[in-house]
């Protein structure tokens, strides 16, 4: 058996009892498989059925627990009910519209080694080519009853590995997501010493990307809006631009072209970029791609004189521009009753101000708290719907 490195805990952090490798083959084994059945099958309140699943011991708490998990599980992937899981390992796992867009990159590949694999998110994806490894034992038997790929149970700092490699680091130190890459398992300074053919590894959308080597190129994708994660690709797996923005499920992609914005003043209509464009730090080309300026050169907000169709942002129309007063904007909102606050580049609290205003009416609102050139503004927009340019 493998020793966990320093600062990777074998009870994993987060989890109230993380599974033991005993644990995890009593459930795959014929009792676990049937009490689990029984335990998905239940539709009682959480306490009636813990008492039902009480007779079993051990295995009727594991079922009842996998249960829920797979329950859970169906947010991110469409067959988690029927796949293993333990409750960090869910939370740790890649969607599979993200996990498989990135197995894309991977099509040339004869074999994909993941190393880092837990249950088998990405590993699923990568099909009958992907090779497992993990540290936790009882992740690798799960992987292995999940994707039917070989899982070899070790510490992938201590191999050479060669070929085309994915990797997803551990980031979870001491229940905290972990920002800084020096702490994750393995360091992403050692997944980037690996002298491999290809590279994808998954970090963490807030790393500072100026600090990459410049062989490394970087994809940012958001998946229903949401920013998933960030991708680092090297090698095989490259595709020519050092910043790419990913939207999925359309899969549409902004690509860096050293776009330069200009500032100008409030338009007639505003955009509020994806968060993939934003983090991928391409907010000046999305500018090209709609005729657009920015409000102010340190805040991602476009505005422009007329609305092109964008599946990379969402547009609003300017119904009001006001400078920055509690005053004002109360006089503004008179007969509103609800209003959506959004900001970017003010360190007003939104609950605070909705507190301040007094809202009282029946009308709805949208405000959105920014600075244009330096200078704190309000404006009260209204959601755009924009055909989608497809
Ligand atoms: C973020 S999870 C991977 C999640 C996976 N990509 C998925 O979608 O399900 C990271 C995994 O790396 C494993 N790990 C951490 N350090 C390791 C090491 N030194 N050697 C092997 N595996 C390690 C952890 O046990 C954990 O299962």
């Amino acid at each position: 058996m493998v020793r966990h490195p320093p600062g990777v805990a074998e009870g994993r952090a987060g989890q109230a009892a993380p599974l033991t490798p005993s644990q995890a083959r009593l459930l795959l084994s014929a009792e676990g498989q049937a009490a689990v059945a029984r335990a998905h099958g239940l539709d009682l309140p959480p306490i009636a059925a813990a008492e039902a699943m009480r007779p079993l011991g051990e295995v009727g708490r594991l079922a009842l627990e996998q249960a829920a998990l797979r329950r859970r599980a169906l947010a991110k992937h469409p067959d988690g009910d029927r796949l293993w899981w333990t409750a960090e390992a869910l939370e740790q796992s890649t969607p599979r519209a993200v996990a498989l867009h990135h197995a894309r990159r991977f099509d040339g590949a004869p074999r994909v080694l993941d190393l880092g694999c837990s249950v088998g998110g990405d590993l699923l994806a990568f099909g009958a080519r992907g090779i497992g490894v993990d540290l936790d034992l009882a992740r690798c038997l799960l992987a292995r009853a999940n994707t039917g790929a070989p899982v070899a149970c070790a510490d992938v700092t201590r191999l050479k590995p060669r070929g085309w490699v994915f990797a997803d680091p551990a980031r979870r130190a001491s229940g905290r997501r972990g920002f800084d890459p020096a702490s994750w398992s393995p360091p992403l300074s050692e997944v980037l010493s690996w002298d491999v053919e290809a590279l994808g590894v998954k970090v963490a959308p807030g790393i500072d990307y100026d600090q990459l080597p410049a062989d490394v190129e970087v994809e940012l994708v958001s998946l229903d809006g949401d920013v998933k994660e960030a991708m680092l690709w090297r090698g095989a797996t490259c595709r020519g631009h050092r910043m790419t923005a990913t939207l999925l499920p359309t899969g549409d992609q902004l690509v860096g072209a050293g776009a330069l914005a200009s500032v100008g003043d409030v338009g007639r209509f505003l955009l509020e970029p994806d968060g993939a464009v934003i983090r991928a730090h391409l907010v000046a080309e999305l500018c090209d791609l709609v005729d657009g300026r920015l409000l102010d050169a340190t805040i991602a907000y476009v505005t422009a004189d007329s609305a092109v169709p964008t599946p990379f942002g969402r547009w609003y129309e300017v119904l009001d521009v006001l400078p920055f007063s509690l005053k004002r904007l109360r006089e503004r909102l008179r007969g509103v009753g609800a209003v959506t606050i959004k900001k970017r580049g003010t360190a007003v609290e939104p609950e605070q101000l909705r507190r301040q205003l007094k809202l009282s009416g029946t009308g709805e609102a949208t405000v959105v708290l920014t600075r244009a050139r330096g200078t704190q503004i309000a404006m009260v927009v209204s959601p755009l719907a924009v055909p989608d340019p497809r």
